[in-house]
């Protein structure tokens, strides 16, 4: 009995650790650096709504760049953080991204991100699939900046599988979650569409 038990036990470790060992990888971030950001908020909600992921929650904060620069760029060559995001991207099996929008367009602190990884092959997204979001505190939600993305990833390898846009933040998030049932049912939907294409 003893032996049987401890043969279902190892089996079952087996299993599991398989099962780690096979699990889809993702990440979500923000377009953004803001330390309260509402859309690191938002792909916080997200990436907890994938089933059966390991997701790993990144923050620009931690990539900090100079100004790109042509200049800096043939004097200094292209900076280890740009590098060592664009491993992450790599290395991962799906992207959750939302798109803080700065005056109809991305923050500065994506784009600067955005232009240094262009530079190092081009491409940025690797086919991976990817979940587009954006919220802002206002009724369009950041409706601007995800058309530009919308028409611009695809030129850096980009695979958009849904888009979802949360309108006015402070009366449609808290405690970590919409509120609003119909937008909240939305976003389950993308992100649905976007587990299957894992
Ligand atoms: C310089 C600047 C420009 C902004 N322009 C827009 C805009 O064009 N459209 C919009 O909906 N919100 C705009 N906002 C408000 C942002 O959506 C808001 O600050 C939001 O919190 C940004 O997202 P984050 O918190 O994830 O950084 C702007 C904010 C700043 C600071």
């Amino acid at each position: 009995m003893e032996i049987v038990s401890l043969e279902t036990k190892y089996i079952f470790y087996t299993f599991a650790l398989i099962k780690y060992i096979n699990m889809k990888h993702i990440i979500a971030f923000a377009g953004s650096n803001s330390k309260e950001s509402i859309n690191k908020q938002l792909v916080t909600y997200a990436s907890s709504l994938v089933e059966n992921v390991k997701a790993t929650i990144l923050d620009l904060n931690d990539f900090e760049l100079p100004i790109y620069g042509i200049d800096l760029e043939k004097e200094q060559g292209i900076p280890k953080n740009a590098h060592k995001f664009l491993q992450i991207i790599k290395d991962s099996d799906g992207i959750l991204l939302s798109l803080a929008e700065h005056n109809g367009a991305y923050s500065t602190a994506f784009k600067n991100l955005f232009d240094w990884m262009t530079r190092i092959e081009g491409k940025m997204f690797f086919d991976k699939p990817m979940l587009l979001m954006a919220t802002s505190p206002g009724g369009r939600g950041g409706a601007s900046v995800l058309e530009i993305a919308k028409s611009r990833f695809p030129f850096h390898d980009a695979s958009i599988i849904e888009v979802f846009s949360l309108p006015f933040f402070g009366d449609n998030f808290s405690e970590g979650k919409i509120t609003n049932d119909d937008l909240d049912e939305q976003l389950k939907n993308a992100v649905k569409q976007f587990e299957k294409s894992l």
